[in-house]
């Protein structure tokens, strides 16, 4: 096996947690998994940092000194001296099929050996089966991840933005759709903000795919009470017990035999109410607050997704692109999320995967009451969904913003590139087992490099992201390359235009 140099003595390493080695030659990089040898069993770790050493360089004075007169190469074997040095933590000892706590530090003079692949499949948990994420950085091995390791609990992807959040979630999601019924496949539901898996519609993919467009989405009046309208819009106690009768009595006449209600036709009973005629103070705001709601156009008689298109190894995007009010999103969000996951404790859907992109958006930490109508639900599936198989992907390019309930029952992580020191901060005291050294390598991450972290893989791994099979989403494309195409666009425009005259 190849030896990648030898344990070196420091004022305080080795110890059980770390220890640094003088490299030879050849390429170790940040973030390579290596071993050594001991009684115990080979000692596993992870090279969080390489450093130059040289003991002509040691002493500032002289080294001053000497520069000054410009003698220190010329008159010194500096070159000679200059070492390559790595330092390893330390994850523990390799026994059977986990690590165990090592008690006694690695031997200074022992030789650092690369860790091999089969050693590391059996503490990373990879699942030969599992989801194909991508390569293990430095590595050849293929991270392919434990689907109830990963979505048992939830999982967030956290990252500053364009540096590849949905291109992975893509990845995720094509792994999720190839999967063999008889592994046992989920559904995918995504929640997508910018319209950036409806190219999933155009790809190999497109039988197992449902696109709804956010303008066409409804929800049936029938469907809701007093209690969910007045959560919508800001009313009084006796407006909402108002709306309440209103709301009973029409839903009581559709079930003896009528047409289910609209908002029109619960204004229109508002309206002609005589018991408020002496109370214009209750029923104009009420009037008004359900004409905010009739605005939206997002209230109908019937819902317009039913739950069966939610099924095992398919995807459900639904694209609120086409929306630019943030609380009608919300509301649809809180509406067919709650709805959902009713349906999944009654086992009438199969277990799903709600995606949320944007989820700093649905589920903020400090929304006031009225931009806060999504987060209620998706606390209640971070809290209780693993219960039921029903499993978050939060996607966040502001986790410092990001309900902490909702975030600290993620027990798996990936973070790709994130720069900004308040997010970085957040993240270090959101995520288990991240220890400074590999929080600061994120801000040096790639695109396409994404820390995987928590329960889906034993220690934190770095990863290569895999090409995705089907198209990438049309945000992706640079700037020149969209600014090109309107031009395009409008020139065609124009010339249809002109020869139409
Ligand atoms: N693993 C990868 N391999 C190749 N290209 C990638 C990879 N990851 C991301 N990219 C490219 O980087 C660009 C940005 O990726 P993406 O849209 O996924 O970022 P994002 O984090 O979702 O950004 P935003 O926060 O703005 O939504 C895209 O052009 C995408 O194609
Ligand atoms: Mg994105």
């Amino acid at each position: 096996m190849e030896a990648l140099g030898t344990i070196i003595s420091t004022p305080e390493t080795p110890n059980t947690l770390e220890f640094h080695f003088v490299i030879k030659e050849g390429k170790v990089h940040k973030g390579q998994f290596v071993q050594v040898p001991s009684s115990e069993g080979p000692v596993l770790g992870t090279i969080s940092e390489i450093y130059r050493a040289n003991r002509y360089f040691e002493r500032a004075e002289s080294v001053a000194e000497y520069s000054k007169l410009g003698i220190i190469s010329s008159n010194f074997p500096v070159s000679e001296w200059e070492y390559m040095v790595a330092r390893v933590r330390v994850h523990g000892i390799i026994s059977q099929n986990f690590l165990t706590r090592s008690s006694i530090p690695a031997k200074c003079g022992s030789e650092v050996l690369k860790a091999e692949d089969e050693q590391l499949k059996k503490f990373l948990h990879i699942d030969e089966k599992g989801l194909h994420v991508g390569t293990l950085l430095h590595h050849t091995m293929q991270i392919k991840l434990h689907l109830s390791k990963l979505f048992q609990k939830h999982l967030a992807i956290l990252a500053m933005s364009g540096s590849g959040k949905s291109y992975l979630a893509g990845v995720l999601m094509e792994e999720l759709l190839e999967r063999d019924s008889s592994l046992g496949r989920m559904a995918i539901i995504a929640i997508d903000n910018h319209g950036e898996y409806v190219g999933f519609k155009d790809s190999a993919y497109r039988k197992q795919v449902n696109v709804l467009e956010g303008k066409k989405i409804k929800i049936g009046l029938r469907h809701l009470n007093a209690s969910h309208l007045s959560s919508w819009s800001n009313m009084s106690a006796v407006a909402r017990r108002a709306l309440d009768l209103h709301l009973s009595s029409l839903k009581k006449k559709a079930k003896e035999g009528g047409e289910p209600p609209s908002l029109d036709d619960l204004i229109k009973s508002i309206q002609n109410d005589e018991t408020l005629n002496k109370k214009e103070n209750v029923r104009g705001p009420l009037l008004s607050a359900l004409g905010d709601l009739a605005y939206m156009r997002l209230i109908a008689k019937s819902d317009s997704i039913n739950s069966s298109i939610i099924s095992p190894g398919t995807l459900t995007v639904i694209d609120l692109s086409s929306i630019d009010d943030l609380r009608k999103k919300q509301m649809i969000v809180a509406y067919y999320g709650r709805k959902f996951f009713r349906q999944r404790k009654k086992g009438a859907i199969p277990p799903y995967v709600m995606l949320v992109e944007e989820a700093h958006n649905f589920c903020r930490e400090r929304a006031e009451k009225s931009m806060a109508l999504s987060k209620p639900i998706i606390e209640t599936i971070a809290r209780e969904g693993r219960k039921f198989g029903a499993s978050l992907c939060l996607i966040s390019q502001r986790p410092v913003h990001l309900s902490t309930t909702a975030l600290s029952q993620c027990n798996s992580n990936i973070i790709l590139r994130v720069t900004n020191p308040f997010d970085l901060k957040h993240i270090g005291e959101s995520c288990e087992g991240i220890d400074s050294t590999t929080l600061n390598s994120i801000t040096s991450l790639r695109v396409g490099e994404a820390l995987i972290i928590g329960e889906a893989v034993g220690v934190p791994v770095f990863v290569n992201v895999r090409k995705r099979k089907s198209k990438t989403a049309v945000r992706g494309e640079s700037l020149e390359q969209i600014a090109k195409e309107f031009e395009e666009k409008n020139k065609i425009k124009e010339d249809e235009i002109e020869a139409f005259l």
